[in-house]
């Protein structure tokens, strides 16, 4: 059977979880990096304890802004300077909905995004030109194998990935493909930067097939 992954759930473990370590980023999260703009302003969305933000600040002199609604990983983020704040973004109130309204040289969205209610109207509202998401890859053979065992996980209708047009998804995560239609529904051209399965010799349709994980990049199409 699918694993339900309830969005209540999903909160509840985020918000009582205390134990967090400083982790490092991998490969995939590191091709943000080196895409990133040198002294950009970021908003790191779902930043957990802010190793990206870290990263960011550290190795292209980055301002970055974090919001996570995790208290215990936000402490972690502050003990290293991170200017943080806590709450929820799918109801945000004075604090996060200043915070989202500003423009940002970059948004960084890196495993938060299937987590979200809001995700559409987050893609609709930003005001940024750069986005970076680090996910799940849906069309992997391993999540197509999952779901084909019944072992996928299903998250709720409300955290689906909606197009502008209203084209309702069907996965709680995208295939690369689908979050190629998604974003261009919002005016963002997608490319892939990362695939965890790097193997340059494979054509590139095989490492997607093997990637289990992705780093998209997401421009804003000039009008
Ligand atoms: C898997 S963690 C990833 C953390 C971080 N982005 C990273 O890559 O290290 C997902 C994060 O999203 C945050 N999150 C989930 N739903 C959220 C919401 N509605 N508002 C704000 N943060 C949320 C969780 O608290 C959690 O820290």
């Amino acid at each position: 059977m699918f694993q339900s992954s309830s969005y209540e759930a999903a909160k509840v473990r985020f918000t009582t979880h205390e134990d967090y370590e400083p982790r490092r980023i991998g490969r995939c999260l590191q091709a943000v990096v080196d895409h990133c703009p040198r002294g950009a302003r970021v908003l790191d969305i779902g930043c957990g304890s802010g190793r990206i933000m870290l990263a960011l600040r550290e190795q292209k002199r980055c301002g970055c802004k974090g919001i996570d609604l995790a208290p215990g990983a936000l402490t972690l983020a502050r003990t290293n300077g991170l200017d943080v704040i806590c709450g929820d973004v799918d109801q945000p109130d004075g604090e996060i909905s200043e915070r989202l309204s500003q423009h940002y040289d970059v948004v960084v969205l890196s495993k938060c995004l299937p987590y979200l209610k809001s995700k559409n109207l987050l893609m609709e509202n930003l005001s940024t030109d750069l986005i970076f998401i680090y996910d799940r890859n849906h069309g992997s053979l391993h999540y197509r194998w999952q779901r084909l065992r019944g072992r996928g996980k299903r998250y709720d209708d409300a955290m689906r990935y909606r197009t502008k047009e209203g084209k309702v998804f069907s996965g709680s995560t995208l295939t690369i493909r689908e979050a190629r239609r998604w974003a261009k529904s919002y005016g963002y051209d997608l490319s892939v930067i990362a695939l965890k399965y790097r193997r340059r010799f494979f054509p590139r349709f095989l490492r997607e097939l093997l990637s289990n994980q992705v780093t998209l990049k997401l421009s804003k199409r000039s009008a």
